[in-house]
């Protein structure tokens, strides 16, 4: 109990000076990786109160910038690596006119997607990638909400993807449904999931 404390205190150190900036969303991920170590009720407690304190940045970043070039790094780590692929440079030209996400910890990149106008009331949800190290604490689920938020605002109705198989349920889970067949993409199966964002 001691040490969660003293971790607790740490982040709430690290992340204080972030709390009025920008746009940040619940810290939880770090919580989930901590209550699965720790499995005593009154930590459900205190999980509430770095709920409320604790925050992650994530936010929209800028075509061509250094966080870019991150967001390229772990899209390539993660997505494109180990189906020994690369991206064109026409492609990731044309991301100019996407919304790019990324979260934040420290100065580090350990998310992204990017979001991409296909019409004025559809807006679709592309190269979304977790770093290896945070996968299966929330990191996805919190990337995915603020996604939602920023498409809302922007006017879009319904989010769209192409959803590798292997990612389906976790899609499913935050109220993604399949949407046709079953198809081969970047040598993998895929499929079209969609989601009503109002
Ligand atoms: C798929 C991915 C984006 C999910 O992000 P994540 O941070 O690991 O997921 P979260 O921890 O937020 O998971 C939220 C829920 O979905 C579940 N989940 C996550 N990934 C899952 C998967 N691949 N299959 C089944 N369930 C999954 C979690 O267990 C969790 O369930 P719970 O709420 O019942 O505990 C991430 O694991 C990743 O980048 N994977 C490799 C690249 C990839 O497949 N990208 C998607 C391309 S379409």
């Amino acid at each position: 109990m001691l040490k969660f404390c003293e971790k607790v205190l740490m982040k709430v150190k690290l992340y204080k000076h972030l709390i009025t900036n920008d746009i940040y969303i619940l810290f939880y991920f770090y919580l989930t990786k901590l209550l699965k170590k720790i499995k005593i009720k009154l930590n459900w407690l205190i999980a509430a109160i770095i709920i409320l304190i604790c925050k992650m940045p994530i936010k929209i970043i800028d075509h061509g910038s250094a966080q870019y070039q991150q967001m390229i790094d772990l899209r390539m780590e993660i997505l494109r690596k180990p189906l020994g692929l690369h991206f064109e440079a026409d492609d990731l030209e044309k991301e100019k006119e996407d919304i790019l996400i990324g979260a934040f910890e420290d100065d580090d990149m350990v998310a992204c997607c990017v979001l991409t106008k296909l019409s004025p009331e559809l807006c679709k949800l592309r190269q979304m990638a977790v770093h290896q190290r945070m996968q299966r604490n929330g990191v996805g689920h919190a990337i995915m909400q603020f996604a939602e938020n920023v498409a809302r605002d922007a006017g879009f109705k319904t989010m769209t993807m192409h959803a590798r198989k292997t990612a389906e349920l976790f899609y499913e889970k935050i109220g993604y449904a399949p949407h046709g067949d079953e198809f081969i993409e970047v040598t993998l199966p895929h499929i079209e999931m969609r989601k009503k964002l109002i």
